[in-house]
């Protein structure tokens, strides 16, 4: 219905008679951005600080102390699937510079984030945040974290900026990769897309990552029974044997 809506808004506002007229519109433009313009539209953006808090509790008291005691070569691989306007990745780059502290030096920590959506992505980039958006996080992590720009904007401080490298990607296409990851996060997704194509989508996710890595979902998501990942606790799944 959301989606409904939107569409015939667009189609309206781009003053086309129907769907199809405005589709065979988009689909003849060579240059590639009325359906990047299509798609930035249609998808849901909706994100904000410290969502969902179990996951960061547990990356800091399960993911971080394995990748700690098992990546010899300190290069720690965390992909955020579906990173929206950077909220996620950046909340999560700032629980594992808190868990590490003064470690932090020593780690390659730098997180891959994507998305479909080229306008999330510029925000994303430009990492400054309403009062609204910041407002769940602990205190702490407010100061320590932010910059205060003006009276209701935050900025990420630099030092955690650099450390979310931010690209486009369609979770429809292969996923092209160096080496395994050791937490993929893909949250608030797959609600989205049809049962088949999660399925398989999940399977692909598995395939990129390592040995005893993780894979968190959203909490009103799943991964279906058939899937190789081991259930851990509700929205977390791991590579290892299943029992
Ligand atoms: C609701 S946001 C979730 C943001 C964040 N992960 C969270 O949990 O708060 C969903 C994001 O998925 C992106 N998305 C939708 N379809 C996608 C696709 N096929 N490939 C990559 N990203 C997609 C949207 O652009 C949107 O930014």
């Amino acid at each position: 219905m959301i989606i409904e809506g939107r569409l015939s808004n667009l189609v309206a506002e781009e003053g086309f008679a129907n769907f199809t007229e405005y589709l065979n519109h988009i689909f003849a433009d060579s240059s590639g951005r009325k359906i990047v313009a299509f798609v930035n539209k249609v998808t849901t953006n909706h994100t904000y600080y410290w969502r969902e808090p179990r996951h960061f509790e547990y990356l800091m008291q399960y993911v971080m102390p394995w990748i700690e005691q098992n990546v010899r070569d300190k290069d720690a691989r965390i992909w955020c699937a579906a990173s929206s306007s950077g909220e996620e990745p950046y909340n999560l780059c700032m629980c594992i510079d808190q868990y590490f502290g003064m470690k932090a030096a020593e780690w390659d920590l730098r997180i891959l984030a994507t998305d479909i959506d080229t306008e999330v992505l510029d925000k994303a980039r430009r990492a400054e945040y309403s009062y609204e958006s910041v407002k769940g996080l602990p205190p702490e992590y407010i100061k320590k974290y932010f910059k205060q720009t003006s009276s209701q904007t935050y900025q990420v401080i630099d030092r955690i900026k650099k450390q979310v490298i931010f690209r486009e990607f369609n979770l429809m296409d292969k996923i092209q990769y160096k080496k395994p990851y050791h937490l993929i996060s893909c949250r608030n997704v797959m609600i989205y897309f049809e049962q088949d194509t999660k399925n398989a989508l999940v399977e692909r996710f598995y395939d990129v990552t390592a040995q005893g890595g993780f894979l968190f979902i959203g909490h009103a998501e799943s991964v279906s029974k058939s899937s190789r990942y081991s259930y851990v606790e509700p929205a977390i799944y791991r590579k290892i044997p299943k029992i």
